[in-house]
């Protein structure tokens, strides 16, 4: 085995390692020196679980672990599976120097960290993330926490892990569509901050389409370093981290609107950069070109690019209710042009209106 990317998140005392590569999970000489203490508790899902979970126990040896299987899908990250979480701990016995192990998407890595960031008022944990949008965003930068019926991810907290374990041959075994979704979140860190980035992907779309592991390896490592920078000057969200939102906003409400399940989040967000892009273009911030550019790379990738028909008041009730919004007023981000990303506040509604009318 080859060794693995490695970066650092730079977090002073809280830094950690993310690690990138191939049969990393089965690799426990590398990464079984993050468990402190001397209880585990593996938190993953009735998909993923029958896939990896044997990889992760067989390093486990020596210590008292237990694993917990939570149904799969977005519709469980509840405050019912926290509970679940915190019942399988106290079995276990697990006191504050026990960590959790969060082996799966997105989904399981907020829960397991929000988890660990209650329990005890906070106990390490370590990301072991299996889909790619958790590999190149959910599982970096400490933003836990839980939906509830008045919302998605309303009650949470700040909780970083102590590594990021990301074994890319997991990836093989992803369906289709949700490979897709998350190499929309890849190249929204181009589309934020980094065109040369933007120009990689385009030239390498087929390889990232054929999941070439050294070029889906190389992208892993480029996104994460992008977000591992942007976390370290900007960890609790006051200013910068905001642009990772790009293309969200538009995007949450399409999720919202459409209703859960209809679009995944990574389309919706491919749509939603799309909508960003124009209306940047529709108010004269930004060439139009910029826009097609994005539009024809996120095409190439297999990603939508237009939302279902949905009514547009009702989108922008739910664009009204996002976190980013201060004041009742609406704060997007948009762009500049392709790698230029800002924060904007006080948007026209009409101008969005156009946007979301327009297809
Ligand atoms: P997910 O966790 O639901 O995983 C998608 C599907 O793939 C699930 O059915 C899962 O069981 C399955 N799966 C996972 N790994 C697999 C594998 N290797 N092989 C086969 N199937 C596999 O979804 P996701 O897209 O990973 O994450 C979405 C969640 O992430 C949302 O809840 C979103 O709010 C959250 N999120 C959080 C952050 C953050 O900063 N914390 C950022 C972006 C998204
Ligand atoms: N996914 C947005 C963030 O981590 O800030």
């Amino acid at each position: 085995m080859s060794a693995p990317r490695t970066l650092e998140v730079d977090l002073g005392e809280r830094s950690y390692p993310i690690w990138i590569g191939e049969g990393l999970l089965a690799d426990g000489a590398r990464w079984r020196g993050v468990i402190g203490g001397t209880h585990a508790l593996v938190v993953s899902n009735a998909t993923v679980a029958p896939l990896y979970l044997t990889r992760v126990e067989s390093a486990l040896n020596g210590l008292r672990h237990a694993s917990l299987l939570l149904p799969d899908g977005e519709a469980h990250k509840t405050l019912d599976s926290a509970g679940e979480i915190f019942a399988s701990l106290a079995r276990l016995g697990a006191s504050r120097d026990a960590t959790i192990l969060a082996l799966g998407g997105g989904v399981i890595g907020d829960l397991a960290g929000f988890a660990a960031a209650c329990w005890m008022r906070g106990i390490a944990f370590v990301q072991m993330p299996t889909t790619l949008l958790a590999m190149v965003d959910s599982s970096v930068g400490g933003k836990t926490g839980v939906n509830l019926p008045a919302g998605k991810n309303l009650v949470g907290a700040f909780h970083q892990p102590r590594a990021v374990i990301a074994d890319t041959t997991t990836l093989a075994t992803l369906p289709a569509r949700e490979y897709r979704a998350g190499l929309a979140e890849v190249v929204k860190y181009g589309a934020i901050a980094d065109a040369a980035f933007l120009d990689w992907l385009q030239a390498h779309a087929d390889a990232l389409n054929a999941r070439d592991a050294q070029v889906l390896g190389e992208a892993i490592e480029r996104s994460c370093a992008s977000k591992a920078a942007i976390v370290a000057r900007d960890e609790h969200e006051l200013g910068e981290r905001a642009l990772l939102n790009f293309g969200h906003t538009f995007g949450h409400a399409l999720e919202t609107v459409a209703g859960y399940g209809t679009l995944l989040h990574g389309e919706a967000v491919a749509i939603g950069m799309l909508q960003a892009a124009r209306l940047s273009s529709l108010i004269g911030r930004a060439p139009a070109e910029d826009a097609q550019r994005l539009e024809s790379l996120l095409r190439e990738l297999g990603l939508p690019v237009a939302p279902p028909p949905l009514d547009s008041e009702r989108l922008l009730a739910a664009m009204r209710l996002d976190k980013k919004n201060i004041g009742g007023r609406l704060r997007l981000i948009l762009w500049r042009g392709i790698g230029q990303a800002d924060i904007v506040p006080d948007v026209e509604e009409s101008a969005i209106r156009s946007v979301l009318g327009a297809y």
